[in-house]
């Protein structure tokens, strides 16, 4: 049985790149029989650098319905928000006094940080202190994540390492980062990774007419109508391949390369494809976001009780090694 951990910022509605990228690979794992998988909204994190009360509401259901849309089994698995069980806090301030200053202060994620925002607060120093508490409470061995996230990991493993050194113990697990390189990057609708500080994302969960008016921005070159061309260079045809069956593009292929096929169309044919793949999703986000919000709280909840008795055992084996109990 492998313990698996993994937080998601709740810092907008998660886009294609999210989904493909990060939370169907999640849920995919948590499917695996021997696998037991801990999943949480880092909405504490997202204090960061987000501030207002009714985006981040907002932004936490969105997240929370993705991850139920796309069929997480939360029976199996436990699924909660970060802010609602304490013991992430409390864990922090522990393992902040076992951090040395350096570590943080030399984070990469610290640097690019402090270079974009121009007031930099505390929470962002401390933010690798927070997920290693995030981590650590739940004793999780395996921590798939993105390449960005490696120093995160590693920091933790040496906070860890720190802590049991100083009590001469095993108090906590040493996690170990899980980064799939054969994941691909998602391209966004201009060509670059698609990210939503670079507003270039497609959210599979808007209205129709919504839907379309972003697939018909996918940038593309001027080739005329009647000529062949290139599926290999053409960001419609990479997004349609990622979510098309091998039938499927090798047909789209042969209407690029013969002519006569226009890029207008392509677009259609990738804005119906989405809502055909996506039509069960799609409903089902709706339910959770709009037609029964009381659900998703009650999914959220039940996540809730389960992870704090988790937290709890930790939290109480750390106090009793520092003499709080
Ligand atoms: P964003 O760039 O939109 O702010 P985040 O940095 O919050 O996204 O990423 C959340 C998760 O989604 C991470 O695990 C990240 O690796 C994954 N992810 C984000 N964008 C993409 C993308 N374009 N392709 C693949 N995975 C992505
Ligand atoms: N920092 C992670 C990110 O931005 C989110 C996160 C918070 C996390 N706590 C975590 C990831 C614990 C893995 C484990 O993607």
């Amino acid at each position: 049985m492998s313990r698996i951990l993994t937080g998601i910022q709740s810092s907008g509605r998660p886009h294609l790149g999210n989904i493909l990228g990060a939370i169907k690979p999640a849920i995919d794992l948590s499917k695996q029989p021997g696998n037991e998988s801990f999943l949480f909204i880092a909405d504490l994190h997202s204090l960061t650098t987000i501030k207002d009360g009714d985006q981040r509401r907002e932004f936490i259901r969105a997240v929370a319905a993705t991850w139920l849309a796309f069929g997480l089994d939360t029976e199996k698995n436990t699924f909660w928000r970060q802010s609602r069980v304490a013991e992430h806090t409390e864990l922090c301030w522990y393992l902040n006094c076992f951090t040395p200053f350096p570590m943080l202060n030399n984070a990469t994620s610290f640097k690019e940080k402090s270079d974009k925002y121009s007031a930099v607060n505390a929470g962002l120093f401390v933010y690798p202190v927070l997920q290693a508490a995030d981590i650590l409470l739940y004793d999780a061995e395996i921590i798939p994540v993105g390449k960005d996230q490696r120093q995160h990991i590693e920091m933790t493993r040496d906070i860890a390492s720190a802590f049991n050194h100083q009590y001469n113990d095993e108090v906590f697990v040493l996690p170990e980062a899980r980064i799939d390189d054969r994941l691909m990057t998602i391209p966004g609708i201009d060509g670059q990774k698609m990210s939503k500080s670079y507003n270039n994302y497609i959210d599979l969960f808007l209205p129709e007419n919504e839907l379309w008016k972003v697939i018909k921005k996918i940038k593309s070159d001027s080739t005329p109508l009647e000529e062949p061309k290139n599926p290999d260079t053409d960001i419609t045809f990479q997004l349609y391949s990622l979510l098309a069956s091998d039938e499927q593009v090798a047909e789209m292929r042969r209407l690029y390369e013969g002519g006569n096929y226009g890029y207008g169309m392509a677009k259609k044919a990738l804005y119906e494809l989405i809502l055909d793949r996506f039509a069960t999703e799609r409903e089902r986000f709706n339910y959770y976001m709009h037609e029964n919000p009381d659900a998703l709280e009650a999914e959220l909840q039940a996540g809730e009780e389960k992870a704090r008795a988790v937290a709890k055992q930790t939290i109480q084996r750390v106090r009793e090694k520092l003499g709080f109990n």
